[in-house]
Order: C-alpha cells, then structure tokens, then sequence
C-alpha cells in the first residue's frame, strides 16, 4: 500500500513499527511529509516515491500538538504542517496517533503554526493580527519562529509564525480567515480532516472516530 508518513516524535513510533513490518516481509510505498521522515522512512526500507497526479495514499498517519472533540487538530510544532497537510488532504484515509494529553476541549493552548513566505514577512504578520482581532481574537503573542538564534525555516524555505491566541472556538472560520491572507502559505488547524485518532495512555489506547 501507499502511505502519507507524518513528522514528529510520535510519527516516528509509526516508522519504527513500519521498519519491523519490513523485516518480517511487507513492503510499503510512501510519501513522507518532511526530510526529516524521509530519512527515518528511507532507513527503515520504505519505498519513497515522488506522487504524480494518479498517486494513490492509501493512508496517512501523523501525529499532533492537539485535538478538539470533534477531531480538529492544531499541528505544526516541527514545521512540517504544509506538507503534512497535502498528504492528508490527497490520502484516502487519515490517521492521527498522540498521547493523551493532545486531548483538549477547545484548541488553543497550543501556539497556532502559521506559515508565511518570507518576503515582506513583517507586513503579513501584522495582516495575520488584524484578521484574528476582526475575527474576535485578543492574541497574547504572535512570533516569528526562532531555532538556533536564526528564523526557522520550513522544508520549503518559509517561515513560521506560532500565534497564541486563546481558545480557538470555531476553528474553521479562523482558518478560512488566515487561509485569504496573501502571504499566508498555511496554517496548522486540520478541521474535518482527521478520520481516526489513537489515543495512546500508558498501555491503553482509545480510539476516536469522526
Ligand atoms: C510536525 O510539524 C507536527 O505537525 C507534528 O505532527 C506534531 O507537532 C506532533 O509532534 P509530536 O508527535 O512530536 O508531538
């Protein structure tokens, strides 16, 4: 089959289970949402390919930063949500897998990723804090993110905003706010997107449905 493979400390739980599945007899095809997966997808003999318009992902797997009770998801703390969200989007089936405590009632606690195109970066900041205030957002930071003393930048060069804004009640309306801003790449709210979400606590998981 042909997988989305997800980024992220909890993702790379899926490739270390994908690797044992390989060594026993079974072979995957994926498309991995960073460099970083691609690497750990490659070292564990996932068949990386580069998708053409008939690709077929049969399923993703990822992880996140939160979910709401309607299975919401903010991502995006390691950078990869623009990738991340082309192969959910293009998969037949999306699966997140978190520990319990990404669980929460509202999104929100969790700095909202926002990735933006470097040029004139300053001016779509401030378009990114108009379009939440209208939106009723009194954001309590909003900043560039800084790795190593330099901007991170994203595997596709841009660079990421992480935005606290407070409980993000209507998640999709915030997204589609965000989404219309020019200089705006991405956002990391994955509303409606995710089918399944394994909770993992201790020994126990649950399993959510959308
Ligand atoms: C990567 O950009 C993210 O979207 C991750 O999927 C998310 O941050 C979850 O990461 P952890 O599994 O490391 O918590």
């Amino acid at each position: 089959m042909t997988l989305g493979i997800g980024t992220g400390s909890t993702a790379r739980f899926f490739i270390d289970e994908l690797a044992g599945k390989i060594a026993a007899g079974m072979s995957f095809r994926g498309v991995p949402t960073s460099n970083e997966t691609n690497d750990l997808a490659l070292a564990a003999g996932v068949e990386i390919i580069e998708p053409d318009a008939s690709t077929i992902i049969n399923l993703a797997v990822d992880g996140a930063d939160e979910v709401d009770p309607n299975l919401n998801l903010i991502k995006g703390g390691g950078g990869a949500l623009l990738r991340e969200k082309i192969v959910a989007n293009a998969s037949q089936k999306f699966i997140v897998i978190a520990d319990s405590s990404k669980r929460v009632a509202a999104l929100g606690a969790f700095p909202l990723p926002v990735e933006i195109e470097p040029f004139a970066w300053a001016l779509t900041v401030r378009a990114i804090h108009e379009t939440v205030e209208t939106l009723g957002f009194r954001p309590q930071k909003m900043e560039l993110r800084i790795r190593n003393g330099v901007p991170f930048k994203s595997d596709g060069g841009n660079l990421i905003v992480d935005c606290a804004l407070g409980a993000i009640e209507a998640p999709a309306r915030l997204e589609a706010g965000l989404l219309e801003i020019p200089g705006v790449v991405e956002c990391g709210l994955f509303c409606g997107m995710a089918d399944i979400v394994i909770f993992g606590d201790g020994d126990e998981t649950s399993i959510q449905q959308a």
